[in-house]
């Protein structure tokens, strides 16, 4: 093994070989590091190291073991896979170790082995949140260590079914001279810890932390070496966390679950859609209710509109937040030339409630209602939910998944619905009593039906 002095990006990491003030891979500033660099040889070694024919390939029996918690297995793509490698990031303080712990406390109870390692917190510490997270032993194994080598040893040792390491950061190998939490050494911990999941089976969690930019600090850098990416979101100011898959190298990356920190701990919430709609004003101008596709499944959210005449007539705002800012500076366009609106003079401010985001053209029909109805300041009727892609000739386009829209928003107990006149066609099949479909094919008629 030969070493030599080299300078990483703990932001992107990039190499340089020597100090420079500004990253020249992403920019930042003062990111580069000394650290030393190893070249250690064949980096991921599987058990196989020989050919296989495909046909001699053993078939996974029962690679997937669910957890309690239905919206984790969820997100995971219908369980933890065996022998996979979890990274799980989020900002301090979003319920990183108290997940983690809960999904311990389960696997525990069943009698399966449990090894969590924390860098973090002393055992007390982790007792302590057991304790209100109603921990009752079982299988469940706490250490507390930093040395990577000296914690794998211990896995061998147990052997547990699941391997939880708490933080990434916290941990070092020796074979690094660097500090923990840097980029070689955060990417070795990660190495490590994936080989010895794929060699002994074991399902391998890392909690890592990330900085307000929004990047895995240290752990950007590992998302090509673990199987699945999660990252925990959520506002310091609202009860409700965001667990979403950022890259699953087993499932969709699109699901989502949404928690709520409660005095015992995580709970999932198990209708989303109602709980985001709660709080929603009755009979308020600008509020819409638009059905969006999650994942596999269907959320009912609520956008809402401002339109107020600006202060900076020359530069009138135009501020998103949870939407495409560029898709819908296109739609205030498209309202403005086809339904003959000025807003010239207005600062428009769109919001989506609860801090989520929609991502899918399927909200655009509702952008639409909700800024036409604060422009007539006239509420859309209560019971009234909408989707539907906009063009940019007023036009409204069908959108996938027209069914499952339809049937969330009957559940809530959303009476009319408007979506495209051509997704109705095949819906008229479909047993939906009680609830009315009202198609349209251009933004206009949309507008001359509801106002
Ligand atoms: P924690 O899991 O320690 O966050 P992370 O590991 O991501 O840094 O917990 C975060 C917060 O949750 C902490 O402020 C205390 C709070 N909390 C509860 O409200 N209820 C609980 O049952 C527990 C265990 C924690
Ligand atoms: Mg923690």
């Amino acid at each position: 093994m030969k070493s030599k002095s080299v300078f990483i990006c703990q932001s992107c990491g990039t190499h340089s070989p020597k100090w420079l003030g500004r990253c020249p891979g992403c920019g930042e500033w003062n990111t580069l590091v000394e650290e030393v660099e190893e070249t250690v040889g064949a980096e991921y070694s599987f058990p196989s190291s020989e050919p296989v024919l495909y046909q001699d390939i053993k078939e996974f029996k029962n690679p997937r073991i669910k957890v309690k918690i239905e919206e984790f297995n969820k997100v995971l793509g219908g369980g933890i896979v065996i022998g996979s490698l979890v990274l799980i990031g989020g900002e301090p303080g979003i319920g990183k170790s108290t997940l983690l712990l809960q999904i311990s406390r389960d696997f525990a109870i069943d009698q399966e082995k449990v090894l969590y390692v924390s860098g973090e917190e002393s055992l007390e510490q982790i007792k302590l949140r057991g304790e209100r997270l109603g921990v009752r032993g079982g299988q469940l194994f706490l250490l507390a260590e930093t040395n990577l080598e000296r914690i794998l040893a211990q896995a061998e040792k147990i052997m547990p079914q699941v391997l939880v390491l708490d933080s990434i950061q916290t941990v070092f190998s020796s074979k690094l001279s660097s500090s923990p939490g840097t980029i070689s050494q955060v990417r070795e911990v990660a190495n490590q810890v994936f080989r010895f999941a794929k060699r002994n089976q074991v399902s391998s969690f890392l909690i890592g932390h990330i900085t307000k930019e929004g990047s895995l600090a240290g752990p950007k850098s590992l998302e090509h070496m673990v199987d699945v990416v999660l990252l925990f979101e959520g506002e310091r100011d609202r009860s409700h966390r965001v667990l979403r898959a950022l890259k699953n190298r087993f499932g969709p990356v699109s699901e989502l679950a949404i928690f709520e920190m409660a005095a015992s701990g995580l709970q999932a919430i198990s209708n989303p859609s109602a709980f985001f709609l709660k709080e929603r004003p009755a009979n308020e101008p600008g509020s819409v209710v638009v059905s969006t596709i999650k994942g596999s499944r269907p959320l009912l959210i609520e956008i809402q509109s401002l339109v107020s005449s600006t202060l900076f007539a020359s530069n009138p705002r135009r501020m998103t937040v949870g939407l495409d800012h560029f898709r819908t500076a296109m739609l205030l366009a498209v309202i403005e030339k086809k339904l003959g609106y000025g807003f010239g003079g207005d600062d428009i401010y769109l919001n989506v409630a609860g801090g989520l985001e929609i991502e899918e053209p399927a909200a655009d029909l509702g952008i639409v209602l909700g800024v036409v109805s604060c422009l007539k300041n006239r509420p859309v009727p209560a019971g009234m939910a909408a989707f539907g892609e906009v063009g940019l000739s007023g036009e409204v386009r069908s959108v996938g998944q027209a069914l499952a829209r339809v049937k969330e928003a009957a559940s809530l107990g959303f009476g009319t619905i408007v979506l495209p006149q051509g997704n109705v066609g095949p819906l008229e099949k479909e047993d939906l009593a009680g609830t009315k479909l009202v198609g349209v094919q251009h933004i206009r008629q949309a507008i001359d039906l509801i106002f």
